[in-house]
């Protein structure tokens, strides 16, 4: 018989080699690849060959069963971003930075989960039970019908998870556990990986909800092999900047609804509550209108957001001025400033830009492209654009505004928190009358006449 043969992965990418090297090939990585135990079970470690294997059973496509009901969690800002509940038989991955209150938030979904009826398991492997209980207590959670156990043995986790049949077992975190069958230590990449694929495969074969709590590496991954990603049905983000009290839960991956839809919160003394109104909470604190801040009128998910942008610009003492950017892409700021330069002639050399986005807030959309290119206009002039104006649209490298999809929708928010005027690309699909006064235009050019004609 052929003997097992060692290989070697990457924990960053998962790309998987027959010999050891201090950077990845694959992604670039260094001091990612890792030794991983040989598959020795199963028959493809030693090829197919004659030996025959059960026949599985086909059934059809077509079938009148309805799907199996959601499970809703009591939370709504948690229900939209899983797609409208939770899905009997499913793996979700929460990941977030260590701190960022993934475990707050599971512990406060179990219990209202359970307050709905639901039986629920929360294993924990980075806290004592003692602990655990004294946190539900501090968020109010003490008399919760929530089970909990403290472990990290997978073995007996299954066992008992066997046993109980429970509807959702929180496990918090996949790096804890550790099966006994796999030789390296817990949080290695094999670790991770096959603790991941026990649960996924325990979900599925036996109807439950698990959710795995994931801490996240610096660069924003799930630690361990990007592969856990791929594993479970959904993945959600816990993301939110530290000094703030804002944190956006977001779906990056979900096979039972739409990926990208946000759920916000704030964190409070008491734990998370929700924030079903985000656009009010961003704009809250947002005084006069002041030169570089603008006001952009989003799309997370399927719910329009608000959000400001705030830009300065200042003489800069640096051979290469400061580009800096909080909540937006810093290359994506590097095109505006570029397309400002080629196409309207209006540069920042010798200027810092620093350009942040209010609330703690990461804008993705590509529509923010006016709103951010607006924001810089109006520090460089130092002119602010009236209080009542919301903008959004995309710019292309020509110097052409694009339009953006769901403009009404955009319009409608707007409108719904007070604002009466928008600046946006030409060609855009809005209503006759929208109850906001808009201007529209198709190239940066006008664009800039507009704005500083507005300052
Ligand atoms: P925690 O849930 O332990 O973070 P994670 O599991 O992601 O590492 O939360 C970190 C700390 O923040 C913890 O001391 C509790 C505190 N916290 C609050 O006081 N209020 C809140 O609403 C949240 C989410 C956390
Ligand atoms: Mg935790």
């Amino acid at each position: 018989m052929a003997k097992p043969v060692t290989r070697f992965v990457c924990s960053a990418c998962g790309n998987v080699t027959q010999k050891w090297a201090g950077r990845c090939e694959a992604c670039g990585e260094w001091n990612s690849i890792a030794e991983e135990a040989p598959l020795s079970q199963g028959p493809g470690s030693k090829g197919l060959g004659a030996a025959k294997g059960r026949r599985m059973g086909l059934s059809d496509l077509r079938s009148d069963e309805p799907p199996p009901p959601r499970r809703s969690s009591g939370m709504g800002e948690l229900d939209r971003v899983l797609g409208g509940g939770l899905v009997p038989a499913s793996a979700t991955l929460v990941g977030g930075d260590p701190g960022i209150g993934k475990s707050t938030l599971l512990l406060q979904a179990a219990a209202s989960f359970a307050r709905a009826g639901a039986r629920v398991i929360y294993v924990s492997g980075e806290e004592a039970t003692a602990q655990v209980r004294l946190r539900a207590r501090r968020l109010g959670l003490g008399d919760s019908a929530v089970q909990l156990a403290a472990e990290t043995n997978l073995r007996d986790i299954l066992t008992t998870l066997d046993a109980e049949a429970p509807d959702l077992v929180i496990v918090d975190s996949i790096q804890t556990m550790w099966l006994d069958t796999v030789d390296s230590a817990p949080g290695s990449v094999s670790q991770v990986r096959a603790a991941a694929h026990e649960l996924v495969t325990f979900a599925k074969r036996r109807g439950v909800a698990v959710m795995l709590v994931g801490h996240v590496t610096k660069e924003g991954q799930i630690a361990g092999p990007r592969v856990v990603e791929h594993m479970v049905d959904t993945v959600l983000y816990f993301e939110g900047e530290r000094g703030h009290q804002f944190r956006i839960l977001r779906s990056v991956k979900n096979r039972f609804g739409p990926a990208d839809e946000i759920g916000v919160f704030e964190m409070t003394g008491a734990g998370l509550a929700e924030v079903p109104n985000p656009s009010a909470l961003f704009l809250s604190d947002r005084d006069t209108p002041a030169p570089g801040s603008v006001v952009f009128a989003g799309i997370e998910g399927t719910r329009p957001v608000l959000v400001e942008f705030q830009a300065l610009v200042a003489p800069s003492s640096l051979s290469q001025p400061r580009r800096a950017v909080v909540g937006w892409d810093g290359a994506r700021l590097s095109m505006i400033l570029a397309v400002l330069e080629a196409r309207a002639g209006i540069g920042f050399q010798g200027l810092d830009v620093y350009l942040n986005v209010a609330g703690g807030m990461r804008i993705t959309e590509p529509a923010a492209d006016l709103a951010v290119a607006a924001a810089l206009l109006s520090a460089r002039e130092d002119a602010a654009l009236p209080a009542d104006t919301v903008v959004f649209g995309e710019l292309s490298l020509s110097g052409a505004l694009r339009p953006v999809t769901q403009a009404e929708n955009r319009l409608k928010e707007a409108l719904k928190l007070g604002f009466s005027a928008a600046i946006l690309p030409k060609g855009c699909n809005i209503p006759a009358d929208g109850g906001v006064s808009v201007r529209s235009m198709d190239t940066l050019t006008l664009f800039v006449g507009e704005v500083f004609g507005a300052g």
